[in-house]
């Protein structure tokens, strides 16, 4: 039936009939909160490209982990910032089993043991090159990288991580973390793997936070084209076989498209990593006045619902829960 018969703007009337047809919706439980965490004590600096987004120091998380509790999110993606002492070409701080992850695992699951733990698995953090894997001869090693993030997944495992968010991008790294996982007796701890995780430059202000812009060169022997869909699938097929529970789809906005080709083609959770550029974005045009800073926020994290996430990993996490709870 169409026109004048039809006319799709009864259904828009009204708050109330909007609200009746509306396809999508969002909730606290949808979020995982990145958090990122620094050595030290009392520290709570704000990250210059990420405005109004912090780094912590244990004891000053406390506070953090509170409000989120209190706005009901419950999972966490832990990041910690090394610092350059610690870092060199094998990831020997990463596996470091009293060392500021680990520490901070355990913190949090003290402090908070209702909070699902996720942590990054890579090496970029701990590289003296900056890059996610092993370098040698300007190359980054697969396999030799992807032994050390097996041994860094049960180190995390063992400090209580309930999930180990691989993002590194080398090859067969999630079977590879299931059966040493396994073989540890961690047979319930969780891989959300970045699988389709682009090369992307809008990781920028997530490198300023953590320190960790590679030292030469750049990500695209390992991360993805942006170019490409039909290798997204592959690698979510890859990494489905090899044990994934969640697959996650990196960045957020400008891949839609992957995100719901993954989901349309899956029967698995997706996640979508709403990153720091895209976060950076949003903020900087607020503070311009040019955009409005929680409409474009709701608008953005709706639309990676609308595309078929089930998870959004987001640094609007927190400001998002609290608009949708009141
Ligand atoms: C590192 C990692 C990156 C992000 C998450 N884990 C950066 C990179 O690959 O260089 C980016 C997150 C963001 O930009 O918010 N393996």
């Amino acid at each position: 039936m169409s026109f004048p018969n039809t006319r799709l703007r009864r259904l828009r009337t009204n708050p109330a009939i909007r609200a009746m047809v509306e396809e999508n919706s969002l909730s606290p439980a949808d979020f995982i909160a990145p958090l990122f965490i620094v050595e030290g004590n009392g520290v709570k600096e704000e990250i210059e490209s990420m405005p109004d987004y912090f780094r912590y120091s244990l004891d000053r998380l406390q506070s953090e982990l509170d409000e989120l509790a209190e706005v009901g999110i419950r999972s966490v993606l832990l990041f910690v910032k090394v610092p350059d002492e610690k870092k060199d070409n094998k990831g020997t701080e990463a596996l470091n089993d009293s060392g500021l992850m680990q520490e901070s695992i355990r913190f949090i699951k003290e402090s908070h043991p209702e909070f699902f733990i996720m942590t990054d698995i890579a090496l970029d953090p701990y590289s003296s090159y900056g890059h996610d894997g092993i370098v040698e001869d300007g190359e980054i090693l697969n396999d030799e990288t992807v032994a050390v993030l097996a041994k860094m997944s049960v180190s995390h495992a063992k400090a209580g991580a309930d999930m180990v968010a691989p993002s590194d991008m080398m090859d067969g790294r999630i079977g590879e973390i299931r059966k040493a996982l396994d073989e540890a007796g961690f047979s319930n701890t969780g891989i959300m793997a970045y699988s389709a995780k682009y090369a992307s430059s809008f990781y920028g202000p997530f490198r300023d936070a953590l320190d960790s812009a590679p030292g030469f060169g750049d990500k695209k022997t390992y991360q993805m084209n942006p170019a490409n869909l039909q290798e997204a699938l592959r690698e979510v097929e890859q990494d489905i076989e090899e044990g994934a529970d969640i697959v996650m789809v990196k960045p957020g906005m400008p891949y839609l498209d992957v995100v719901k080709a993954v989901s349309d083609n899956f029967n698995i959770p997706v996640s979508v990593y709403n990153v720091s550029g895209e976060y950076a974005m949003i903020k900087a045009s607020a503070k311009q006045g040019w955009l409005n800073e929680e409409e474009t926020m709701m608008e953005s994290l709706l639309a990676f619902k609308r595309a078929g996430a089930d998870l959004i990993a987001t640094y609007f996490a927190k400001e998002a829960a609290k608009i949708i709870n009141r």
